[in-house]
């Protein structure tokens, strides 16, 4: 039998939900019960009734998934699949970090650790942090973390002045200027799209920002034939499933590396997702305190999202 036959029986032998994000390798992707943005799969994770949630993305996702499903088995297929975005704002520095601020909201992308949750008031992702930040008076003093790169473009497109914490993506925030410049005067017909963790001089070429989500709908509604794709790799396979007829290019990073896969979305294969459905495990553990404060401003996202229309 082969590790997708496998899986399959696995699934339904033990109510499980794999959970896949848009950065998972294209295998993963076709056998996931969903895949999706990192909203998506909070709301997903959310409205479940299975007893075991198989997260195929990155820690933090897990994370969450367990916060909103205390009592239900959550797996990770490798526990290294981490996040250099979460891991650029340790708890001790960022509680230390708040103290200047006492007046301030605190709002955190969705990309941090749990611990980081407990101290927000409110977390967002890309596909909804414009419209959660807009939802505070223009006047609301708020600290934004951990991503400093996302954190500046709803700056300049809110007009706000949020306090940013200096985190950034390892793959998103070196993807090449250079490389971009010059891919777009080779290709005069491709549209640059780009992920908002892009640095702002990658986001001010761009003919479109937005979510993993918003950038797949995008290229299968608009007229385009060709892309240069400012995010990660694993995106292409939808696009291209969705649009076969169509060219996408992705920007290669800086100097410094030459790719841009994600190293830990990229953790998971076949056989540990399979592997950790049968042992159950590597399995997520939280405080149940760490749990229940994380949960609140992440159930006020999803409430303020299903509010604004932004999920159904
Ligand atoms: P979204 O899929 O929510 O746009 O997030 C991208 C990302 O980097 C996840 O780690
Ligand atoms: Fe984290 Fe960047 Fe990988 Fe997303 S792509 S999981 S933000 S390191």
């Amino acid at each position: 039998m082969t590790f997708v036959q496998k899986i399959q029986e696995l699934r339904k032998e033990k109510n499980a939900l794999i959970l896949a994000h848009f950065y998972q390798v294209p295998e993963i992707q076709d056998i996931a019960d969903f895949v999706g943005d990192s909203l998506a799969l909070a709301q997903q994770a959310a409205n479940t009734k299975a007893d075991m949630i198989v997260f195929a993305g990155v820690h933090f996702m897990a994370e969450t998934a367990k916060i909103l499903n205390p009592e239900k088995l959550v797996v990770l297929p490798d526990l290294n699949a981490g996040c250099s975005l979460a891991d650029s704002c340790p708890p001790d520095k960022f509680e230390e970090f708040l103290k200047q601020y006492p007046d301030h909201t605190v709002i955190s992308y969705i990309n941090c650790s749990a611990a980081i949750k407990t101290m927000s008031d409110l977390i967002c992702t890309s596909g909804n942090a414009i419209q959660l930040v807009e939802s505070f008076p223009k006047n609301e003093k708020i600290v934004f973390a951990p991503d400093k790169n996302l954190g500046g473009y709803i700056n300049r497109m809110t007009g706000r002045n949020m306090v940013l914490w200096d985190g950034t993506c390892e793959v998103h925030d070196i993807l090449s200027v250079e490389s971009i410049i010059k891919m777009k005067t080779q290709h005069p017909d491709a549209k640059l799209i780009a992920h908002p963790e892009c640095k702002a001089q990658v986001l001010e070429l761009a003919d479109f920002i937005g979510s993993t989500t918003a950038l797949l709908q995008f290229t299968s509604n608009d007229p385009a034939k060709k892309y240069i794709v400012a995010t990660e790799t694993g995106i292409l396979h939808k696009m291209k499933l969705n649009s076969p007829e169509k060219i996408f290019m992705v920007v290669p990073g800086d100097e410094t590396c030459s790719c841009n896969d994600c190293p830990y979305m990229k953790l998971n294969t076949l056989e540990n997702l399979y592997n950790a459905m049968l042992y159950e495990k590597p399995e997520i553990f939280l405080p149940v305190d760490v749990m229940y404060k994380a949960r609140k401003p992440i159930e006020r996202m999803l409430e303020l999202s299903l509010n604004l229309g932004l999920i159904k």
